[in-house]
């Protein structure tokens, strides 16, 4: 029996606790021993099994906290320490890893929609006063491919949506057959932009062609990373294309049934996401007969709860269905056993929302965008360490150099030492090799990540020692805590460096690393310790100048 059919097993007929702790820790805060043990026995489960799924979801710990404040990367590098300790000592308050606004950090989230940006200690007493959902937008590409509808400033509403070409590519779509569509993807040479860079067309169909009685299509709208933000700008800016995405997806692998799992820390995407989908089922773009054809489509919502790893698919899964978000063994693949042992895509926000103007624009046309093996465009997110920070459209081929010069205009302030690409699980990447152009075949060449395309400015004046510790206290906290040499190594990474300044040696720290990236069973541990190791290849000396 698979892992999952014994989490069947285990489960039938019981249904997920999830909902009802999260109602619960909502209403009364985190359960005591007594109250933990009366909602095992209504839910028929064992304690431990309610036990281990509150101790591994942020959101679930403590009463929900009326102030987020973000300690990600970029609002990290923005004094978000200082920020946080100061604010912790009279207001309940506690930490996220990313709200989104990498472009103005420092940024907290007061009650469930009011973002504070560039967020001073001061600025948490006056009144409300929320920052503009989306940052600023620009398209260096010959043709906007995802940029379209938000460069005229969003189109959230469904009359906006449609008026500027939203599910025009459906009804032409439901008229061709399914394969059609899965060959158009494969023409125009879409990857996935979660980070991996799968071909879209070949998950597809794979999830077509396996065996099962049900197939789901999921978005993943987690977004982890510190300093990505187009998901969230996506999601609340241009949520109908999202939506005609995974209609098209449905249609072309066979499934009635779509999720889009958001994380908990972009509260205003899970608002905009639920009220587009309702008005498009309203519409009779969504449900039982979508234009009134014989094709049935659905989508729901599922709000994470607090956790980096649950972006990675098959975390995403157990969450959805209402385990710990721990990552599963593959093969198999969610393509051919994902959710609830069906066949399932699992898409990128950005992935699904490119599909529509794929097949509008065409593939070929759009396979002559970018280069041989990277075709189209990609979003790439500027923190605020960069003169024009926000969000541009490019064309795969594009180099860093010209993205951070020309695009970002270089610093907003002292001069470049790096740029960190790609997240937590990115590269550090220093001035010498911005001449790589941004494409998946020539930075694998040079070992740099993509990722999902954030950038965050790493000036001279950094305090690298700090930043290390950041990233390893991200680790340590993120762990899912599956496999040992992530669980207990980022653990002890951290522990050397929280030590003394300068106690860490230098050379047991860079063993750990190595042995972290290199038995850890997911790309989290495979991953993490890497930039963290080119930050002490790089900028070492200014880390351990104090060891003797
Ligand atoms: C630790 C970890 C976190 C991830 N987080 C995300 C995420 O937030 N969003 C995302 O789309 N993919 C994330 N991924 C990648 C997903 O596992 C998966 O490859 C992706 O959703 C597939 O979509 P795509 O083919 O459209 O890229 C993550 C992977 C790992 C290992
Ligand atoms: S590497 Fe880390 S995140 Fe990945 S499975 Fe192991 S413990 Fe979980
Ligand atoms: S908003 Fe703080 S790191 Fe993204």
């Amino acid at each position: 029996m698979t892992h999952l059919g014994r989490y069947a097993e285990i489960h039938r007929g019981r249904g997920s606790v999830l909902p009802r702790l999260q109602d619960f820790v909502r209403t009364h805060g985190e359960p005591t021993a007594e109250q933990i043990k009366a909602l095992a026995r209504e839910n028929a489960l064992p304690e431990s099994q309610v036990r281990a799924v509150l101790s591994y979801y942020a959101d679930l710990h403590g009463r929900a906290a009326s102030l987020r404040v973000c300690r990600g990367t970029s609002c990290e590098l923005a004094g978000a320490a200082g920020l946080h300790d100061g604010l912790s000592a009279d207001l309940d308050c506690r930490a996220v890893y990313c709200l989104g606004y990498c472009d103005r950090s420092p940024v907290a989230l007061r009650g469930e929609d009011e973002v504070l940006v560039h967020c001073r200690a001061e600025d948490l007493r006056a009144a409300p006063n929320p920052a503009p959902r989306l940052p600023a937008i620009r398209c260096l590409a010959r043709e906007p491919i995802l940029t379209r509808r938000l460069l005229l400033g969003g189109c959230a509403t469904l009359e906006s949506a449609r008026g500027a070409g939203v599910y025009s590519a459906l009804a032409n779509a439901l008229r061709a057959r399914p394969a059609d569509i899965i060959t158009a993807l494969e023409r125009a040479g879409e990857r996935g932009r979660g980070g991996a860079a799968y071909s879209t067309a070949a998950k597809w169909r794979a999830c077509a062609e396996a065996p099962g009685a049900k197939r789901y299509v999921i978005a993943n709208g987690d977004e982890g990373d510190p300093g990505s933000f187009i998901d969230r700008v996506l999601m609340e800016g241009d949520p109908h294309a999202i939506i005609e995405g995974m209609i098209l997806c449905g249609y072309a692998v066979g499934a009635r049934e779509g999720i889009l799992f958001i994380r908990s820390e972009y509260p205003a995407a899970v608002a905009t996401m639920e009220s587009a989908i309702a008005d498009a089922r309203e519409a009779g773009l969504l449900g039982p007969s979508i234009l009134g054809g014989e094709f049935g489509f659905d989508v729901s919502v599922v709000t994470g709860m607090g956790s980096y790893v649950c972006g990675e698919e098959t975390a995403l899964l157990n969450a959805i269905e209402g385990f710990r978000g721990e990552v599963r063994l593959r093969p198999p693949y969610p393509a051919v056993e994902g959710l609830h042992g069906m066949p399932t895509v699992v898409n990128n926000v950005e992935t699904l929302a490119n599909v529509p103007a794929i097949l509008a624009l065409g593939a070929d046309a759009y396979a002559r965008l970018g280069t041989a093996s990277s075709s189209g465009t990609k979003a790439l997110c500027l923190n605020h360490g960069f003169a024009r920070p926000g969000i541009v459209e490019v064309e795969f081929g594009i180099t860093l150099r010209e993205v951070i010069e020309e695009a970002g205009g270089g610093s907003s302030g002292e001069q470049l030492a790096a740029v960190l690409v790609g997240g937590p699980m990115g590269s550090v990447v220093l001035p010498d090799q911005w001449d790589v152009p941004i494409c998946y075949g020539a930075m694998a060449e040079r070992d740099i990540q993509l990722g999902h395309g954030g950038l965050v400015a790493l000036p001279e004046g950094t305090d690298f020692r700090a930043l290390l510790l950041h990233w390893a206290t991200f680790m340590r906290d993120e762990s899912c805590g599956k496999c040992v040499p992530c669980r207990l190594g980022s653990k002890r990474a951290h522990e050397m460096l929280a030590a003394e300044p300068g106690r860490a040696l230098r050379s047991d720290l860079e063993r750990l690393l190595d042995v972290i990236a290199e038995g850890s069973l997911c790309a989290f541990g495979q991953l993490v310790p890497k930039p963290m190791r080119q930050l002490i290849d790089h900028f070492g000396d200014r880390i351990f100048e104090r060891v003797r």
